[in-house]
């Protein structure tokens, strides 16, 4: 459809068109087209009724959360062993839309051929700072500034000192140098490598000049017998925070301060048992990652979890409930808070200061006590409550009537409400079907991965937000 005309449009529906437009930054032709976009992905036909659990208003308000746009990315390929897995990457990327231009250092070609990573990428591979076909071509300078994203996957130590120290002696470093786009690394290398000073002390460096980072993960390395933090990122890790920086939100929270709680809580039994769940914190870990890249002042305050600190943000880590709910307060005032964490509802009544032990004559009692709850308490506050104050549902049955239940009990702004049942695998996997549940209606997002549910969230934060500003900032009626 090339052109989309609509007319006799009550006045009433036509302001509410344009504030939802205006809202999301869109047209108001793009915003109808998004709307009946909606209405046909959500019903068999057109006319077919709307989802059980929602209202007509609701699935009227449900549309698709954008992918990342076609977009192009320098991939910069380090010589490591982990580079056999930058040609699936090379694969994943062009899979998903994104156009993929390779360099390969020297290093990298004795693992890979330039061959095999220009078959992949569709285009020629750059090798040479001193050729001069493809400096008159195409040149180092226009590699720097042609792509949206610079990859280096392997990042190997080498490469990581060259771009701290600022060196450009090869087409690799120089692009590096001369770019003022976003660098993302995945480094991969020895454990020992990655822990060595040299190696902490560029990644402080290249972490303060806001490079950012995926993995490296820990695990079986590719020497004998070898194993610990150093393997490069998986392709998909890979892609997936690529997609979060190219939806990148820019500076839309710059200047805002943010909670977020991530993870889960354990509570003591006695010194080696604890309550738990299952909780990843992936989820709060991207959202707090995608709020730092979009120039929050982020505080992550997580449970115990197996997931990389994300760049850039200030990290509290506790255990209880009772500890999140005291760095919380501690990092109070904030704008934002989003309450991603799974906090256990219950704590045992007391913990026991030695090993339960088993007596032959029976089974312990623990008797349970509630939690604070966190989220409650900080969206009831009557000073510091942070002007949006968001939840989290998981819910493995009546998602959406549980949602806004919840929403009206703990007294939030807004309910992100995902279905956790064992079938879903949202708990500790990478991928995330959400609503978003709030007083003016519910939106159901598509199945995205947890990167894009954090882009999407801090894109709508920021909308919100500006949204407000003028009433907040407007004088009170009865000031003087
Ligand atoms: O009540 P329920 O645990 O389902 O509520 C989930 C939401 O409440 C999440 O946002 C979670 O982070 C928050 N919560 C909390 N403190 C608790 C329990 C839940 O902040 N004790």
């Amino acid at each position: 459809m090339a052109s989309l005309t609509v007319r006799q449009l009550d006045e009433a529906l036509k302001k509410r068109l344009r504030l939802r437009a205006a809202k999301h930054g869109r047209s108001v032709e793009d915003e109808v087209r998004n709307i009946l976009r909606s209405a046909a992905a959500s019903a068999d036909e057109f006319g077919a009724p709307a989802a059980p659990n929602e209202t007509t208003r609701d699935a009227a308000t449900r549309e698709p959360a954008p992918r990342a746009a076609a977009r192009r990315v320098l991939l910069i390929i380090g010589g490591g062993i982990a580079a056999y897995k930058s040609l699936d990457l090379i694969r994943r990327l062009r899979e998903r839309g994104i156009a993929v231009r390779v360099v390969m250092t020297q290093a990298a070609q004795q693992f890979l051929t330039p061959l095999s990573a220009g078959a992949l990428s569709g285009e020629r591979v750059f090798t040479d700072l001193f050729d001069p076909a493809s400096e008159f071509d195409v040149g180092h300078i226009r590699l720097a500034r042609e792509a949206d994203l610079i990859v280096v996957a392997p990042a190997t130590a080498n490469l990581m000192a060259k771009i701290a120290g600022g060196h450009a002696g090869d087409l690799a470093s120089a692009v590096l140098l001369a770019t003022g786009k976003k660098i993302l690394l995945a480094p991969a290398m020895n454990p020992q490598m990655w822990s060595s000073k040299a190696t902490r002390r560029n990644l402080a460096q290249l972490i303060a000049d806001g490079v950012a980072l995926v993995g490296p993960n820990a695990g079986e390395m590719a020497e004998r017998n070898e194993a610990g933090i150093g393997r490069m990122a998986e392709p998909l890790e890979i892609v997936a925070a690529v997609e979060g920086l190219l939806t990148n939100t820019g500076g839309a929270l710059a200047g805002l301060r943010v909670i977020i709680t991530s993870g889960p809580t354990h509570e003591p039994i006695d010194p080696v048992r604890y309550i738990a769940n299952r909780s990843s914190g992936k989820q709060g870990h991207a959202i707090a990652a995608a709020a730092a890249s979009a120039g929050a002042e982020v505080t992550l305050i997580a449970g115990p979890v197996n997931v990389p600190d994300p760049v850039g943000v200030k990290m509290v880590k506790v255990e209880t409930a009772r500890d999140m709910l005291a760095a919380v307060e501690q990092a109070l005032p904030a704008d934002v808070g989003i309450f991603a964490a799974a906090v256990a509802d219950w704590r045992t009544d007391h913990n026991s200061k030695e090993k339960i032990k088993k007596t032959g004559t029976g089974t312990p009692e623990l008797t349970l006590v509630e939690n604070p709850d966190i989220l409650s308490i900080v969206a009831h506050l009557k000073t510091k409550r942070p002007r949006l104050v968001i939840g989290f549902a998981a819910e493995t049955e009546k998602i959406i009537e549980h949602a806004k239940a919840k929403l009206a009990r703990k007294g939030c702004d807004w309910i992100l409400a995902n279905d956790v049942s064992a079938e879903s695998g949202v708990m500790g996997g990478d991928r995330n079907t959400v609503h978003l549940v709030s007083a003016s209606g519910i939106e159901s997002w598509p199945q995205q991965t947890k990167d894009e549910v954090a882009g999407e969230l801090i894109k709508r934060i920021a909308a919100e937000l500006k949204e407000r500003a003028p009433k907040e900032n407007s004088p009170k009626e009865n000031s003087p």
